[in-house]
C-alpha cells in the first residue's frame, strides 16, 4: 500500500464507476452505486458512471495520458471502481486491462473479477488452498447418475457457472427430478456449463455475508429467507447482524486473499460443525449491510481507494 500523503488542495481526484446503467437511469435497486458517488462527492473526487460501451479501446493510438470516453479525450482517471461483477463481458475486462496497463487503480483488478466469474474455477482454487467449500463437479451429458450419487449425493444444488443474485440456482431433491431438470437444461442449451455441488442441509435459507475491504472485515451479516434455500437479499432475504467469530474473520479474509480482491463479498454457509465457503463476490452489494451496520461500508470503500492512490481522505 503507498504511504499516506495529505492531499493537496488544488489536486483533483478522478474516479469512474464501470457499471451497467448511466446515472440519470439509477433506481432505488442501485442503492450501492448511488451511496459511493454521494461519498465520493462529499469528499471532493470527480467521479462518474461510465458504461464499458462508452469507452473506445485502442491499444496502440492512445497516448498515455489520456482515454477515449464517447469519442472524446478524457485524462485518465485516478481509479475506476468497476461493479460489474459476474456480468463483466470480454470488452469490459479488455478495458479494466488497459486502464491498469495505464497505471489506473482498479479495485478490483480485471484479474481477480475474473477468478471469481466462474464458480468451478473459484471453488477448484478454494480447494487447492484447503479453504472449506462445498464438494462441487462439473456436469457433463450424458449423465453419469451413479457418479453424480456417489460424488454429490442428493438432495444437491445446481448452478449455472455464472449467476448471481440467486438466479440459476436450484435445489433439487431427487433423483427423477435431477434427471428431468437437467435433461430440459441441456435441450435448451447443450452447450450449457453447470455444475453441481452439495447441499448444506443445515444452511438452508440461512448464510452470512462478510464484506472484506483491504483485508479486513468491514461489516457481517446473517441473511435468513423464509420461502427459498437461497439467501440472497435480492431474494427477499432478511439481514440480520452477526457477531464477527475469529472462524468468519479468517475464512472471509483468506477468501479475498486467496483471489486477491481488494473488495469482497464473501457469503458462508453453516454447516454442522463448521463454516463453508459458498463463493465470493466481486462487486458485492452493500444494501443490506448498510442497513445492519450503518451506513459505513461507503466510505470504507472510498476511503481504502484514497489510501491506495496515496491520498488520505482529508482535504486540506
Ligand atoms: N451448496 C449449497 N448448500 C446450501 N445452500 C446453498 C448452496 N449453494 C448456494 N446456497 C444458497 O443459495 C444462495 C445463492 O448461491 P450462490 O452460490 O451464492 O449464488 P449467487 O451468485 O447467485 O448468489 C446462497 O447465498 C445460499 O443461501
Ligand atoms: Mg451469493
Amino acid at each position: 500500500m503507498s504511504a499516506l500523503h495529505p492531499r493537496r488542495k488544488d489536486k483533483i481526484i478522478r474516479g469512474i464507476i464501470l457499471y451497467s446503467k448511466k446515472e440519470n437511469n439509477l433506481s432505488d435497486k442501485d442503492y450501492s452505486i448511488k451511496r459511493l458517488l454521494e461519498v465520493a462527492r462529499s469528499k471532493n473526487i470527480e467521479i462518474k458512471i461510465v458504461l464499458p460501451d462508452q469507452f473506445e479501446l485502442i491499444v496502440t493510438k492512445l497516448g498515455k495520458k489520456s482515454i477515449l470516453i464517447d469519442d472524446a479525450l478524457e485524462p485518465i482517471p485516478d481509479f475506476v471502481l468497476p461493479r460489474l461483477g459476474s456480468n463483466t463481458t470480454y470488452f469490459a475486462f479488455s478495458i479494466l486491462r488497459q486502464l491498469e496497463y495505464l497505471g489506473v487503480y482498479v479495485c478490483n483488478n480485471a484479474e481477480s473479477i475474473f477468478s471469481v466469474q466462474d464458480k468451478l474455477y473459484m471453488h477448484q482454487l478454494l480447494s487447492r488452498s484447503k479453504l472449506s467449500s462445498p464438494n462441487t463437479m462439473l456436469a457433463k451429458y450424458p449423465l453419469s447418475i451413479e457418479v453424480v450419487r456417489r460424488e454429490i449425493g442428493f438432495p444437491l444444488v445446481i448452478k449455472n457457472v455464472t449467476g448471481t443474485e440467486g438466479a440459476g440456482i436450484y435445489l433439487c431433491d431427487s433423483e427423477t427430478k435431477f434427471v428431468d431438470v437437467m435433461e430440459l437444461i441441456y435441450a435448451n442449451n447443450p452447450k450449457a456449463n453447470i455444475i453441481l455441488q452439495e447441499f448444506i442441509k443445515n444452511s438452508y435459507g440461512k448464510d452470512l455475508r462478510v464484506f472484506v475491504i483491504g483485508g479486513k472485515v468491514a461489516g457481517c451479516m446473517e441473511r435468513k429467507s423464509s420461502t427459498s434455500f437461497k439467501a440472497n437479499v435480492s431474494k427477499g432475504a432478511s439481514v440480520f447482524a452477526h457477531e464477527l467469530t475469529p472462524e468468519i474473520e479468517w475464512l472471509s479474509t483468506e477468501t479475498a486473499k486467496l483471489f486477491n480482491l481488494d473488495i469482497a463479498g464473501v457469503d458462508l454457509l453453516f454447516d454442522e460443525n463448521e463454516l463453508k465457503i459458498c463463493e465470493a463476490n466481486s462487486s458485492p452489494d452493500f444494501t443490506g449491510l448498510e442497513k445492519v451496520v450503518g451506513k459505513t461500508i461507503a466510505e470504507s470503500i472510498i476511503d481504502y481507494i484514497l489510501i491506495k492512490i496515496g491520498c488520505n481522505s482529508e482535504v486540506e
